[in-house]
């Protein structure tokens, strides 16, 4: 979800307007994919990087997960939003933590959607967590495979992503589902988040629609000729 900053700068507003906005573009995002029939949908909200910005946006964006789960939670959760966290939650204050744990508990009967926000996560943070249970659990280096560490990652519960987006003109991944879009298609948009809705949501999966998907294999034409002859 990039490009708030921006967004407000624009506007001659501070970056936190543009988060502030931001947070009614990913409700509105949210609803969008579930009237489209997609299943699980994660959202980068806060990076284990993102601790590196000054202390008063940082502070806004803790305020703004109250502020949100304040305001949206009832909402989401009448939509049949499943609200799952992922991410290293010891460093988060008591506060936040409890929200999150409010936003997960109440909508955990939900089926329609499930919305993972990874908050204080990093793709290299989960890999480091996995292995450090795999050596907890007392595995044998045998006995770890991909399969086995993929169940001890923070989204384990979802599929890996068919589709990654990126807003706001950055062409990079960031440290985001870095194990997990090992097969992602990748779109890359120049829409700065506030602006996403479901007009760049269905260019993306357009786009997507539009791939070829092979996973390692051979092109399905070429795998009928080689087996014909
Ligand atoms: C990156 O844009 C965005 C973030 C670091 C924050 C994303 C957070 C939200 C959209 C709010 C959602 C929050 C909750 C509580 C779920 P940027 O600020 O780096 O934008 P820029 O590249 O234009 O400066």
């Amino acid at each position: 979800m990039d490009g708030n900053g921006r967004w407000a700068r624009k506007r001659f507003m501070p970056r936190f307007f543009g988060h502030k906005q931001g947070v009614d573009a990913l409700v509105r995002t949210v609803q969008a994919c579930a009237d489209r029939g997609v299943e699980y949908l994660t959202v980068f909200a806060f990076s284990s990087e993102n601790w590196k910005r000054p202390a008063e946006e940082v502070s806004g964006l803790m305020g703004l997960v109250l502020v949100a789960v304040s305001k949206y939670l009832t909402r989401l959760s009448d939509q049949g939003v499943r609200i799952r966290i992922v991410g290293d939650r010891t460093q988060v204050s008591d506060k936040v933590r409890q929200a999150w744990e409010q936003a997960e508990a109440s909508t955990c009967h939900n089926t329609r959607i499930t919305l993972s926000v990874a908050f204080n996560y990093g793709g290299r943070w989960d890999v480091v967590q996995a292995c450090q249970q795999a050596v907890r659990l007392g595995l044998a280096p045998e006995e770890i495979d991909e399969r086995r560490l993929a169940q001890l990652m923070a989204l384990s519960f979802a599929p890996d992503p068919d589709l990654f987006i990126r807003t706001g003109g950055e062409v990079r991944i960031s440290n985001f589902l870095l194990w997990q879009v090992a097969y992602a298609e990748l779109v890359f948009s120049d829409c700065l988040w506030p602006e996403f809705g479901e007009a760049e949501l269905d260019a993306a999966l357009a786009e997507f629609a539009r791939r070829d998907r092979r996973f390692g294999d051979v092109k399905a034409p070429e795998r009928i000729e080689a087996s014909a002859g």
